[in-house]
């Protein structure tokens, strides 16, 4: 671990320092933003360029999928239904420290962003692609109260037990397994003790539910690691100490899930 790691582990972090070049919104996004320098100075896993560079990676993918009604038509229309089961699991009025990882299209972040200044509290984002966070920065108000940083999941640069809370909407289905197991083993060490984790994700439909058979092709082609979330439950990648207070609720025939982990 270099000295730059250790100092962030244990007293906290100055992005800046650590990520010179990345998107580091240090308090509020009305300032200006460090310049972004995607790839630079921060990996971009290989999955997401060889399978997500269509959705995320390319520079015109923000152009074609930034839309409410697409991301919406994406998830069979239950995207408002998703995004406020999430909200009202973590609550309408957020104080302390809570924290999303990876950026999201369409208004999730925007809605989490007003629940956490009603309640006077601190929001991070994290995001592996300094063009998503970008993306993210031009759709908040400014001044509102997030952070935006440019880190993998897998290896967050955040104190532990830092936060009351963390978020992840339709990541986990896009990580390979290994890579899923490490983001979800770094959330629940930046995690304090007592906090949440709420997940929203693809689970697998019920027998009699035609997306069973109809959408499992396609995710198999444009998301090869999604279906491992289809054969088993979310708690099989978290830590074997997360194993134990979690639940969870199905939407849509059961083609989502909501994972709710108590720390
Ligand atoms: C949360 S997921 C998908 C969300 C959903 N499909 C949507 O946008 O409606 C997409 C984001 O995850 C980010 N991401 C993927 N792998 C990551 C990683 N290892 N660390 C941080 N961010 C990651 C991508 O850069 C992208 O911005």
């Amino acid at each position: 671990m270099t000295q730059a790691q250790s100092t962030s582990r244990s007293e906290g972090i100055s992005l800046r320092q650590m990520l010179p070049g990345a998107i580091a919104g240090t308090t509020s996004l009305a300032g200006p933003i460090a310049e972004s320098q995607p790839g630079r100075n921060i990996k971009t896993p290989h999955y997401l360029t060889a399978h997500y560079w269509w959705a995320y990676v390319h520079p015109r993918a923000i152009w074609i999928f930034e839309r409410q009604w697409l991301v919406n038509l994406i998830l069979w229309g239950n995207y408002p239904r998703l995004r406020n089961a999430a909200m009202a699991e973590l609550g309408d009025v957020l104080p302390g420290t809570t924290l999303q990882v990876a950026c999201v299209y369409g208004d999730l972040t925007g809605e989490l962003s007003s629940r956490v200044a009603a309640g006077g509290g601190r929001l991070d984002i994290v995001d592996v692609l300094p063009l998503q966070l970008e993306n993210l920065r031009n759709k908040l108000p400014s001044g509102a109260p997030a952070r935006l940083l440019a880190m993998d999941s897998a290896e967050l640069k955040l104190a532990d037990a830092s936060y009351d809370r963390a978020l992840l909407f339709f990541l986990l289905h896009e990580q390979p397994a290994a890579h899923r197991e490490r983001t979800l083993s770094e959330v629940f060490r930046v995690v304090r003790p007592g906090g949440e984790i709420v997940i929203v994700d693809y689970a697998l439909p019920r027998r009699w539910h035609p997306l069973r058979y109809l959408w499992r092709p396609l995710l198999a082609a444009l998301e090869p690691f999604a279906l491992d979330l289809w054969r088993d439950e979310i708690v099989r990648w978290l830590p074997a100490a997360a194993r134990t207070g979690w639940r969870k609720q199905s939407f849509f025939g059961g083609l989502y899930q909501k994972v709710v982990i108590k720390r």
